[in-house]
């Protein structure tokens, strides 16, 4: 279909849509930084999985992107890869009035100030993922993370009891999410809509089938509790919640939300927990400064510490908007209908204008005045569909640091620091930061509630 004449796409590699597409596979960070430098922060590349796409360096033009329409800047349609896992009724695929619908619901389990009830369960989960870990091998910290947050969102959306119901709600969610959760398995379970009569798309759709099976049942009981009025767990106030026209979420949309959160609430902030430790472990001033710092009671080096590890290695490196009704106006560009805009998190956070030194861990950066803004610092991407977990994940990942350091003193296995590998549509740590604990961890208690005494011993 011919153009229409308005039409002014930004500049971007003539190479071939496969040459690029071995550029953004094999080596990501190079060859974006090259095309950065050639064609400046705003930028037009294809590939074979999308012929024309326009990614954004600048914190300036991703302001415009975030303050954009949603009704014209669409983020569900550029997550459509989630779909076969998250279900099309999720807070992360819907767009619109609908999305804003399911969002005004979930809003207020995430509020910040709830996150307080969530400090016991994280510090609990915390001891028992510690208590774990073996003394004097190596060992990878990312799957114990894993476990770890899988336990704490479940129990903050399930409710607080443990038990055989909710162990067998995670195995299965482990079990749904594993296979696809690899470099390519979330493009080919996208490609085949999930429902291919392939092997690997039937077992997809069995390990769906069997996590939703228990879902329903937990919604079918906890309608009936006595005590639901009274509950604070998540699914309890998303069964109560009404929107503006008085309407309860529907049993479908409850599960897919539920499978939502589970997923997206869990396997992020386990990867932003094992780049926290890779970073710190090599990293012995920082290290010894804020394990000085939680002895003393504080916490402003620990946020400082969490934020510069989400810069340095942010979890999801760009978010995406799909343009929609008119063609959309981006720095003196006129994009059509169809194409997608990606802000690159990652790239952002490597510009040397904004991070001197974009390469180096130092958490000091966001302790002085000059602290970065929205825009410059953006893990959680923003705009209406910043994530509804950010205050969840880092409030969770301060309470785990702060348990690790006052209980145990860990090295980094090897001498090599950990390149960063994509996973899905996360970028972990390429050996899931291997780790060894040459004695056995303090005990729980009461006296390790704040320090970080061991990790100075
Ligand atoms: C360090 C951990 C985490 C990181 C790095 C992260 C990152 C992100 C990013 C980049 C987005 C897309 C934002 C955009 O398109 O502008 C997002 C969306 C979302 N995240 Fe997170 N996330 C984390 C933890 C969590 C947690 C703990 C939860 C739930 C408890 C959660 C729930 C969600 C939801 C529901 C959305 C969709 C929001 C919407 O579309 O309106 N995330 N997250």
């Amino acid at each position: 279909m011919p153009e229409p004449a308005s039409v002014r796409m930004p500049p971007g590699p003539r190479l071939p849509r496969w040459a690029q597409t071995l550029g953004f596979v094999f080596d990501p960070v190079r060859f974006i930084e090259a095309c950065r430098r050639r064609y400046g922060d705003v930028v037009t590349f294809g590939t074979l999985f999308d012929s024309r796409f326009v990614m954004v360096f600048d914190p300036e033009v991703v302001k415009q992107v975030f303050r954009g329409s949603p009704e014209r800047l669409r983020a569900g349609e550029a997550n459509a890869l989630l779909g076969p896992v998250v279900g099309e009724r999720s807070v992360l695929l819907l767009d619109g009035r609908e999305h804003l619908r399911q969002r005004r619901l979930l809003l207020p389990s995430f509020h910040g100030e709830r996150m307080r009830a969530y400090e016991a369960v994280m510090r609990e989960a915390a001891d028992r993922a510690i208590d774990r870990w073996p003394v004097g091998e190596p060992f990878a910290l990312l799957s114990s993370m894993q476990q770890l947050t899988l336990d704490v969102i479940a129990r903050a959306v399930f409710g607080v009891e443990e038990g055989p119901r909710q162990d067998e709600l995670k195995r299965r969610v482990r079990a749904m999410i594993d296979p696809v959760a690899n470099r390519w398995g979330v493009l080919l379970l996208a490609l085949s809509g999930g429902r291919i009569g392939s092997a690997a798309g039937e077992r997809f759709q069995e390990r769906r089938g069997a996590v939703d099976d228990l879902i329903y049942d937990e919604i079918v009981r906890r309608r009936a509790a006595p005590d639901l009025d009274r509950r604070e767990d998540v699914l309890s106030m998303l069964l109560l919640a009404r929107d503006e026209d008085g309407e309860a979420m529907t049993d479908g949309e409850l599960r897919d939300e539920l499978v939502t959160l589970l997923v997206a609430g869990h396997e992020t902030t386990a990867t932003a927990l094992a780049w926290a430790f890779e970073l710190l472990l090599r990293h012995p001033d920082s290290l010894r400064r804020l394990a000085a710092e939680l002895d003393d009671g504080g916490d402003e080096y620990l946020s400082a510490v969490i934020k510069e590890t989400l810069r340095a290695r942010p979890v999801i490196p760009g978010v995406g908007r799909v343009v929609r009704e008119e063609p959309f106006e981006l720095a003196g560009y006129v994009l059509p209908p169809g194409t997608e805009i990606n802000p690159s998190i990652a790239a952002i956070h490597r510009r040397a204008d904004r991070y001197p030194q974009p390469q180096a861990f130092r958490p000091e950066r966001f302790l002085g005045e000059d602290a970065p803004d929205t825009y410059t610092w953006l893990p959680f991407g923003g705009g209406t569909r910043r994530c509804l977990g950010a205050s969840f994940a880092t409030f969770e990942m301060g309470v785990v640091i702060r348990q690790v350091l006052a209980r145990t003193r860990l090295r980094p296995a090897g001498s090599r620091p950990e390149k960063g590998v994509r996973k899905g549509i996360t970028f972990v740590p390429q050996h899931g930061t291997r780790v060894v604990q040459p004695d056995p961890p303090a005990p729980a208690g009461e006296k390790t509630r704040a320090g970080g005494a061991a990790a100075l011993a």
